[in-house]
């Protein structure tokens, strides 16, 4: 039934630093529900993209704190700028991938989609809101700067007023004069997934008795693992645990690495292991993989994908090409080669793999982060890695230490690790920066802890499609053609600066292949650490995260 609402126009100043980052805006969530914080950076969304009449656009979120409650006022917020129609997954929940999907299905004007990824939730976490295009992926730098600087300029946003929409139940209602449709939030995605894969083979696979543990680490892709794994795959019931999205989390760190997702390595590394664990992040763009005594870094988890994509059918025509972010390893680009496609290193973040992807130069992306998709959506995508996983081994009939053994006997196997310092000060992480970046003519040449610097730089990027170009996107200090370090600062986090090192050392010969992977890096690192002064200047002898 629909009520007559008037939009009402409130005024309002702008607040600081709404600045989207790598991944749309983040704050902690204290700070996003003081009053007019959302709406800000709402109105300034449409203002950018806008104007919203008649248009239809996609809305959930990972159901972390406050998501309830940001979905309400987006809702009345596009309603009074006239937006025709705005999708909602069920109780406000869409994962990032699934939303990715739904805008695309439902050829939606875009979509905005809450969620501070792999942030703590709850309310003393972190928020976020990040506006998608209609092409499903993250908005480019051209409109989150666009939006950025309407933040600094905003003066007033549109709200209506009126009583909460239900979302707990699928179907239509009107809200001022606007169509409100809950969706059930994984069925666009569950069917798109069906589409890619050989779930017959994987049907097959969990008949015959293999076994998986699926950790949801409490965020959103509980319900869709539930579905796809359990439901339609026959993945024994129990294999999804922590399959609950709650808005805290649980209490818990919703990052699918080792050091977060501690409780399922605990697992996959004890006798009696389950042949596969996967665990993904809070909003379900993240991937672990891990085998049965064996842990899979995402670098060599991109390539093996790659290598493999094949065995799909979904992909079964081949891969156009593979793109990963620069400080991913280079396992991806060694496949990329064999397969005689091209290769693409880009700046950190999602957002930079879409022109790729539309141009169809890319079937394949991947991040050191966890991130693996492809051009079935346009965002990153955890399930997805899960499920072409789950294809090759049906397909190669191997387990993932063999799968692993026979990849880096074919490329050679690039050890890789990302030591995370954080919370560190935040001027201190900048000079730490700056200081380095003001070296890099000097360092070619010199000799840091017994390796020598063969190549120095500040990674900068042109997008091969459209042209644009950033820069300052990571410092590179290379020790010819085995070894490199990268460093940079994050672009998600909400307090203070964190430092990011990516480590990485080729090794062609299988019989050195074995080492652990610190080990093996304890050079690299060494070298980085003094280089940079990481303890004089921030005060940390150990990173805080080894991912
Ligand atoms: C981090 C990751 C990056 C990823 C982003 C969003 O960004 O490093 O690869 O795209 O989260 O999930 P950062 O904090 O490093 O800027
Ligand atoms: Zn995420």
């Amino acid at each position: 039934m629909e009520t007559l609402m008037t939009a009402q126009t409130i005024p309002t100043q702008p607040f600081d630093g709404q600045k989207p980052g790598t991944s749309g805006l983040r704050a902690r969530t204290r700070v996003f529900m003081q009053p007019r914080y959302l709406e800000n950076f709402v109105q300034s969304v449409f203002d950018t993209v806008g104007p919203l009449d008649g248009k239809t656009l996609t809305l959930g979120g990972d159901g972390r704190f406050f998501n309830d409650r940001a979905i309400q006022t987006i809702l009345r917020m596009a309603a009074a700028n006239g937006a025709a129609r705005v999708l909602v997954g069920r109780d406000g929940l869409l994962s990032t991938p699934a939303a990715s999907a739904v805008i695309r299905h439902r050829k939606t004007d875009g979509g905005l989609i809450l969620s501070a990824s792999h942030n703590p939730g709850g309310e003393d976490g972190d928020f976020g809101i990040k506006y998608n295009i209609p092409a499903g992926g993250p908005a480019p730098e051209s409109i989150t700067g666009a939006i950025h600087a309407r933040t600094a300029e905003i003066t007033e946003y549109r709200i209506v007023d009126g009583p909460d929409v239900d979302l707990s139940v699928e179907g239509e209602s009107v809200l001022g004069g606007m169509v409100v449709e809950v969706i059930d939030p994984v069925a666009i995605y569950a069917e798109l997934m069906g589409s890619l894969f050989d779930f017959d083979a994987i049907r097959l696979l969990f008949a015959d008795g293999f076994r998986m543990r699926f950790d949801a680490m409490h965020a959103v892709t509980g319900p869709y693992a539930k579905t796809i794994l359990e439901d339609q795959l026959g993945a024994e019931p129990g294999t999804v645990v922590n399959a609950e999205p709650l808005p805290d989390f649980g209490g818990g760190h919703p990052d699918p690495n080792p050091v977060y997702a501690a409780a399922l390595m605990a697992e996959m590394f004890s006798d009696g292991a389950p042949d596969f664990g996967a665990a993904s992040d809070g909003d379900g763009d993240r991937n672990m993989i891990v085998g049965r005594h064996t842990y899979v870094t995402p670098s060599d988890s991109l390539a093996v994908l790659a290598a493999n994509a094949h065995l799909a059918p979904g992909y079964a025509s081949g891969i156009a090409g593979v793109a990963r972010s620069m400080p991913t390893s280079r396992a991806a680009d060694r496949v990329a080669a064999k397969l005689g496609v091209e290769a693409f290193a880009t700046p950190t973040g999602w957002k930079f793999f879409g022109t790729l992807l539309d141009a169809g130069r890319v079937t394949i992306c991947g991040e050191e982060s966890a991130g693996t998709g492809s051009s079935h959506v346009r965002e990153k995508d955890g399930l997805w890695a899960v499920l072409l996983w789950l294809n090759v081994l049906a397909a190669k009939k191997m387990s993932v230490a063999g799968v692993m053994a026979e990849h880096w006997a074919t490329y050679g196997r690039d050890y890789y690790s990302r030591h995370d310092y954080e919370e560190v000060d935040k001027a201190a992480a900048e000079t730490l920066m700056d200081d380095l970046r003001a070296a890099l003519g000097d360092l070619p040449g010199t000799e840091i802890e017994g390796l020598t610097v063969t190549d120095a730089d500040d990674f900068s990027y042109t997008d091969p499609v459209d042209g644009s170009t950033v820069e300052r996107q990571g410092i590179r200090i290379v020790f010819g053609e085995a070894a490199r370090g990268v460093l940079r600062l994050s672009g998600t986090g909400t307090v203070g600066a964190t430092l990011r090192v990516y480590l990485e050392r080729y090794e062609p010969d299988p019989s050195k292949q074995g080492e652990d992977p610190q080990q093996a890096l304890s050079q690299v690192s060494a070298a980085i650490q003094t280089r940079a002064g990481i303890a004089e200047r921030l005060g940390r002898t150990e990173p805080d995260v080894r991912t």
